[in-house]
């Protein structure tokens, strides 16, 4: 019988009275059952959590970063543990889901140390007003409150653990739901708090299909803060139903990778190919099309359809490059990508194959503005590429998308490099290297329809508090 894994509410593991059925994608393996919460079990949740604020909030940064730094040594102990749960529910190759688990142990721990050195300020008075020299502010920082965190089926643990994090920190109480297809390895990261110790209600989980309960937690008022990633629609829909209440959204990509002429273009072949297929493409930040000058495409079209050829197409204990995508309606939208592509003219450099769900990687040439492929976010194992007359026309289509996540610029000419990556309306642009979000501790941001809000270890500690300034006169 496959294992029954429990909500952690209020300090105690719960159940529910309806439950969900986790299946392996690659394999169909039932993996488990969670909860699906009804409204009047997250209410439950979402007052244990308000009523464990104050205590949570009364702690030096040095005590809470303490529970953290405990999170962090049992998530390193158990990396093997979580890392095979969440290869099977996400279909992950296993050693990437083994090091996705250390990467979010080593977020949870700069989390803390950067709390640790949070500080305020002091201000003078500053207007022409004599009176107001003698004005002092005493200003800090203090946590939102209860904090919604919502991460997505393709980083279910460290997409967690970046929001989860700097929220403690900052001395706010957590709400945690994982993507129904990840929820299991979602509940095994919950496990790492628990035997750390957080005292009960600082940290809670919920799981429930996000069509369901998704509406419901979002707009519950008890919630302060909206943190989330995922797909561009529901990060619209949390937008509207947040009201006045601050919200982050880390949402979908159409990453360009733009290439020159002066470009070394096996290195750029390389990156290109490890940036598209990563993860079988189902990455925010995977380069989703090449923008390459006319005069070195051939060529660059050859090297890139080289290192596709050498990808391995398989199961993720076997640690594939390429795996089956995390549903079926993710591969079927995907073959209507390339259908439309190779319908309307697009040159395919490699052999469209499909079993189930498992995809081998399409690469394809002479990709042009009229086909779905040039727009829409794959998510899966396709790369196209644009060909491009100038620097000018490949700024143009990189800026048409309604997406702004991340860019990649290939040349030798850093000048020219920084002066296009000004010009492009993304959040991150990389030099000679594939898009990526890391490091952790980076800025991490999208423009237009890629989010809203700024993460980073940092900059999310600094999202999930805000400003209260203390005035007072000396004399
Ligand atoms: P998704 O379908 O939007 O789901 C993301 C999370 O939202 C899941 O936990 C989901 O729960 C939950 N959810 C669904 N409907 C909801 C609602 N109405 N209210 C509140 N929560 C709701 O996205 P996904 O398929 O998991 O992830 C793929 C997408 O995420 C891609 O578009 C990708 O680009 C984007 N992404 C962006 C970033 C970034 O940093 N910019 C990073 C990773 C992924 P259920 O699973 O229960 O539905
Ligand atoms: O899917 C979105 C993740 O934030 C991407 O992270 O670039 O390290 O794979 P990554």
């Amino acid at each position: 019988m496959s294992k029954q894994y429990k909500n952690y509410i209020n300090g105690e593991w719960k159940t529910s009275e309806k439950e969900i059925a986790i299946f392996a994608p690659a394999d169909n393996e039932a993996l488990g059952t969670v909860p699906a919460m009804s409204q009047a079990e997250v209410d439950d949740a979402m007052a244990a959590a308000r009523a464990a604020l104050p205590a949570w909030r009364s702690l030096s940064y040095v005590e809470r970063a303490a529970y953290l730094h405990k999170v962090a040594d049992i998530l390193v102990r158990d990396q093997e543990k979580i890392g095979a749960i969440l290869s099977k529910e996400v279909a992950k190759g296993y050693k990437a889901a083994v090091s996705e688990v250390v990467r979010t142990a080593d977020i949870i721990r700069y989390a803390a140390e950067e709390g640790v050195r949070l500080s305020g300020e002091v201000l003078e008075g500053g207007s022409f007003e004599a009176a107001s020299k003698k004005k002092i502010a005493v200003v800090r920082r203090e946590p939102v409150g209860v904090v919604l965190a919502i991460s997505p089926f393709n980083y279910p643990v460290n997409l967690a653990g970046s929001k989860i994090a700097p929220a403690l920190i900052g001395g706010n109480v957590v709400m945690f739901k994982p993507p129904t297809q990840g929820s299991i390895s979602g509940l095994l990261l919950a496990e790492a708090f628990v035997e750390a110790g957080l005292p009960a209600g600082v940290f809670n989980t919920i799981t429930g299909r996000g069509s369901e309960i998704g509406d419901y937690i979002v707009e519950h008022p008890e919630v302060n803060f909206v943190n989330f990633t995922g797909s561009t629609p529901v990060g619209e829909r949390i937008g509207q139903l947040a009201g006045m209440r601050p919200i982050m959204l880390e949402l979908g990509g159409k990453d360009s990778a733009i290439v020159l002429e002066d470009a070394d273009l096996e290195l750029t072949a390389k990156q290109v190919v490890a940036g598209a297929f990563g993860y079988s493409g189902q990455r925010c930040t995977a380069v989703k099309r090449v923008l390459v000058m006319d005069s070195v495409a051939d060529k660059l079209a050859d090297l890139i359809k080289a290192e596709v050829l050498k990808l391995s197409v398989g199961m993720p204990e076997d640690n594939a490059d390429i795996t089956p995508l995390i549903d079926t309606a993710a591969a079927d939208f995907i073959q209507g990508l390339v259908e439309d592509a190779a319908d309307k003219g697009a040159t395919a450099l490699t052999e469209f194959k499909r079993e189930a769900n498992l995809i081998t990687p399409v690469l394809f040439d002479k990709v042009t503005t009229d086909m779905r492929l040039a727009w829409e976010e794959p998510f899966g194992p396709v790369l196209p590429i644009i060909r491009v007359t100038s620097v000018e026309e490949a700024i143009a289509i990189s800026n048409q998308s309604e997406y702004g996540l991340q860019a990649s610029v290939f040349t030798q000419n850093f000048p020219q490099a920084f002066a296009i990556a000004e010009q492009l309306e993304v959040g991150t642009v990389h030099i000679n290297n594939k898009t990526q979000r890391g490091t952790d501790n980076f800025p991490f941001l999208g423009a237009k329809k890629s989010g809203a809000g700024v993460q980073g270890v940092k900059y999310s500690i600094e999202a999930m508090t805000q400003v209260k300034s203390v005035v007072f006169d000396i004399q």
